[in-house]
């Protein structure tokens, strides 16, 4: 297992701790899937991460869209900071996956899945997506904080 659930940032809104955690689970299979291609680089394996990877994907638009339609819909100040970090994770998702079909690296691949994303993952949940859920749930936004 690469993420522990019980170790995720939780924030103030549960349809979002919800989604962080259905995502958690799709990475900690995605990195199953990654290690066995290590082991074991077929064509079969390969196929399997790659659908794997896929899924995660779509689940990521989803679960970015939901952030950012709640936010344009309230109103959320910082709206551009907080999908300008959405935008350039799908942008490294989609490059990384666009490498890994042209050159089966696995050890970027690996390095990309065990370290970039678990770091990423945590980092935007403890800022972006803490300030977001709290600002949906009392209606303050961190510019109106003294
Ligand atoms: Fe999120
Ligand atoms: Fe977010």
């Amino acid at each position: 297992m690469l993420l522990d659930k019980n170790e995720m940032p939780i924030v103030a809104m549960e349809f979002m701790n919800d989604v962080h955690a259905q995502d958690i689970e799709i990475i900690n299979a995605l990195y199953e899937l990654v290690l066995a291609y290590e082991s074991e680089p077929t064509q079969e394996n390969k196929k399997a991460l790659n659908s794997q990877y896929n899924l995660w994907f779509e689940h990521t638009i989803e679960h970015f869209r939901g952030e950012e339609v709640l936010m344009v819909e309230k109103s959320f100040p910082p709206y551009p900071m907080h999908k300008g970090e959405h935008d350039k994770a799908l942008a490294v998702m989609d490059d990384v996956y666009r490498a890994f079909e042209a050159t089966s690296d696995i050890v970027m691949m690996k390095q990309y899945i065990s370290q970039t994303v678990p770091q990423w993952f945590v980092q935007h949940i403890q800022s972006m997506d803490t300030v977001t859920a709290m600002f949906f749930k009392s209606g303050l936004s961190p510019c109106s904080m003294r």
